[in-house]
C-alpha cells in the first residue's frame, strides 16, 4: 500500500516478514499419552500424586500446599532479588530425589558455588547448562526428575525458529512445550521469569495466561526482606503471602515478622503509628511512617515506599474534602518499614493515622495499632480476618486497636481494648484529642 488508510501518511508501511512459530515432530518418541477423549467428568479419576513439598514452608503455603506434579509454576521478580536462590534452595530442599536445575543465565559452576553458600547437600540434584529446547525435552523424559527449575525461560530457544532467545515467539513456543511435557510425565516445573521496574515484560506477562501458578517475588533490594505472593493458583489461594529473608546462606523464611519488622525499643514519635496488617493466613504488625511538610516547590511531592501511591493520593483527597486538611499545599512522604508492601486495604487506616499524626505532630497513643479500610466518603470500613488479627495483637502486646465501628457486634471481651471509629474524621478526634468535643460527623 502506498499511503496508510488510517494517518495518510504516503510510504509510511513497512514489510514484517512473519516467523514460523508451530513446529511439527517436535517431541521425543512416547512422551505423552493423548487426554483428548470425550468423558463424562463423573467417571474422571483425578490424578492422586501427592504433592511435591520443599522444605520452605512458606513456599508450600503460597503454592497451596506443595508443587503440584505435572503443573507449571512462573516465578518472577525483578533481576537480583533472589529468584535463583528460592529456585536453588527449594531443589536442594529434596536431597533424596531426582531433580534438574537447567540455567542459560549462570555457569554450571556458579551454580556450584551458590549450592556453596547455602550450605545445602547437592544429593541428587542436576544441573543441565544448555538451553536448546530438544535438550530440555530429551532431559525430562530420561531423567524424569520430580522437580524441574528452568532459569530463566527468557534464555531457552529452539535453534529451529527464527526468533532470538527472550522474544514472545520463543517464549510462547517453549513454555507450551514444556507444558506438554510437564503434563505428560506428570512432574511439576518451575520457570524463572524477569521482569522489569514496570512489570510490563511480554515474557512473563505472555506466560501468566500459559501457567497453573503465577508466583511473583518481590521486595526492596536494599532491605533483606523478600515478599512472595501468589498472582494466580489454580491449586490454592492466592491470599497467602510469604515473608523470606536474605541473608550470607541465602534465604531464611520469617516465622515472626512483627518480631522482625517493628523495632523493640520503639519510641512513640509523630508521623510513625503500627498497622495491624493480615495477609493470608498471617497476621503481623508493622511500622507505618508518614511525614507531611510545608511544600517547597509549586507542586507538592507524593512519595510512597511500600504502600500503593493512588491509593496514598486517595486518602490525601479524603483528609482535604472531609477534615478539612490542605494536604495540596504540602509534601507527603509514607514509609512502609522493612522495605514491604503492603496490599491490605487494611493499612489505609494506619495511613491516615500517621499522616494526622505528622500533620498535628502529636505522638499516636503508646501500645496502638490501626487496622480498617478508608472510603471515598471518609468511612472505615471493617477488616476481614478480624479475629486472627486481635490473636495477633494481644501476642505483641497492644492495648489500644483502632477500628471500624462496623466491628461493634464481633468483638469479644477479652481482645485488647479497642476503638471504634467510624470516620476519618471521628478516628483524628480520637487518636489525638480525646478530650476535646465531638466533631459534627460529617
Ligand atoms: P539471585 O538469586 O541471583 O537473584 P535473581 O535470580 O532474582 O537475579 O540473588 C541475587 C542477590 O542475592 C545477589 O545480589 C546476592 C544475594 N545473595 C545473598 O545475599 N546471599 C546468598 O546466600 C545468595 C545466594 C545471594
Ligand atoms: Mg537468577
Amino acid at each position: 500500500m502506498g499511503r496508510c488508510p488510517s494517518c495518510n501518511a504516503w510510504n509510511s508501511f513497512k514489510e514484517v516478514p512473519t516467523t514460523k512459530s508451530r513446529l511439527l515432530n517436535g517431541e521425543p518418541e512416547g512422551l505423552f499419552e493423548s487426554h483428548n477423549a470425550l468423558q463424562l467428568l463423573s467417571d474422571i479419576r483425578p490424578d492422586t500424586l501427592e504433592r511435591v513439598k520443599t522444605p520452605l514452608e512458606d513456599l508450600n503455603l503460597v503454592l497451596g500446599g506443595g508443587f503440584v506434579p505435572g503443573s507449571m509454576v512462573l516465578l518472577a521478580g525483578e533481576p537480583g532479588i533472589g529468584k535463583s536462590t528460592l529456585a536453588l534452595q527449594s531443589i536442594l530442599g529434596l536431597p533424596n530425589q531426582k531433580t534438574l536445575y537447567v540455567t542459560g543465565e549462570e555457569s554450571a559452576a556458579q551454580i556450584w558455588q551458590r549450592a556453596q553458600r547455602i550450605g545445602l547437600k547437592p544429593g541428587a540434584c542436576h544441573v543441565l547448562p544448555d538451553v536448546t529446547l530438544e535438550a530440555l525435552l530429551q532431559t525430562l523424559s530420561d531423567l524424569r526428575p520430580s522437580l524441574t527449575v528452568v532459569d530463566s525461560i527468557q534464555t531457552l530457544s529452539d535453534p529451529r525458529l527464527e526468533a532470538s532467545p527472550g522474544s514472545i515467539v520463543q517464549i510462547r513456543e517453549c513454555a507450551a512445550r514444556i507444558t506438554r511435557a510437564a503434563r505428560g510425565l506428570h512432574m511439576p516445573v518451575l520457570l524463572i521469569g524477569h521482569v522489569n521496574k514496570e512489570g510490563d515484560v511480554a515474557g512473563p506477562k505472555l506466560l501468566e495466561h500459559m501457567v497453573d501458578v503465577v508466583l511473583y517475588f518481590e521486595g526492596d533490594r536494599h532491605h533483606h526482606f523478600r515478599l512472595l505472593r501468589a498472582q494466580k493458583n489454580r491449586f490454592g489461594s492466592t491470599q497467602e503471602l510469604g515473608i523470606f529473608e536474605m541473608g550470607p546462606s541465602g534465604l531464611r523464611e520469617v516465622r515472626d515478622p512483627s518480631r522482625v519488622l517493628i523495632s523493640a525499643t520503639r519510641e512513640a514519635c509523630s508521623g510513625s503509628v503500627l498497622c495491624l496488617a493480615s495477609e493470608g493466613t498471617r497476621s503481623f504488625l508493622v511500622e507505618v511512617q508518614a511525614l507531611v511538610s510545608p511544600a517547597v516547590y509549586g507542586t507538592p511531592q507524593r512519595m510512597s515506599s511500600g504502600f500503593d501511591i493512588r491509593r496514598l493520593n486517595m486518602l490525601l483527597a479524603v483528609l482535604e474534602k472531609r477534615c478539612g486538611m490542605r494536604m495540596s499545599q504540602k509534601d507527603v512522604f509514607v514509609n512502609v518499614t522493612g522495605g514491604i508492601r503492603l496490599e491490605d486495604p487494611a493499612a489505609d487506616l494506619a495511613v491516615v493515622a500517621a499522616l494526622c499524626s505528622s500533620w498535628l505532630d502529636a505522638p499516636p497513643p503508646p501500645r496502638a495499632a490501626f487496622s480498617g479500610e478508608v472510603g471515598l466518603t471518609g468511612e472505615v470500613r471493617p477488616v476481614l480476618r478480624l479475629e486472627q488479627r486481635l490473636s495477633e495483637a494481644s501476642r505483641m502486646g497492644i492495648e489500644c486497636i483502632f477500628l471500624s465501628a462496623a466491628h461493634k457486634e464481633a468483638l469479644r471481651p477479652e481482645a485488647p481494648e479497642s476503638v471504634l471509629v467510624s470516620s476519618v474524621r471521628q478516628l483524628m478526634h480520637r487518636t489525638f484529642n480525646p478530650a476535646g468535643p465531638e466533631p459534627v460527623p460529617v
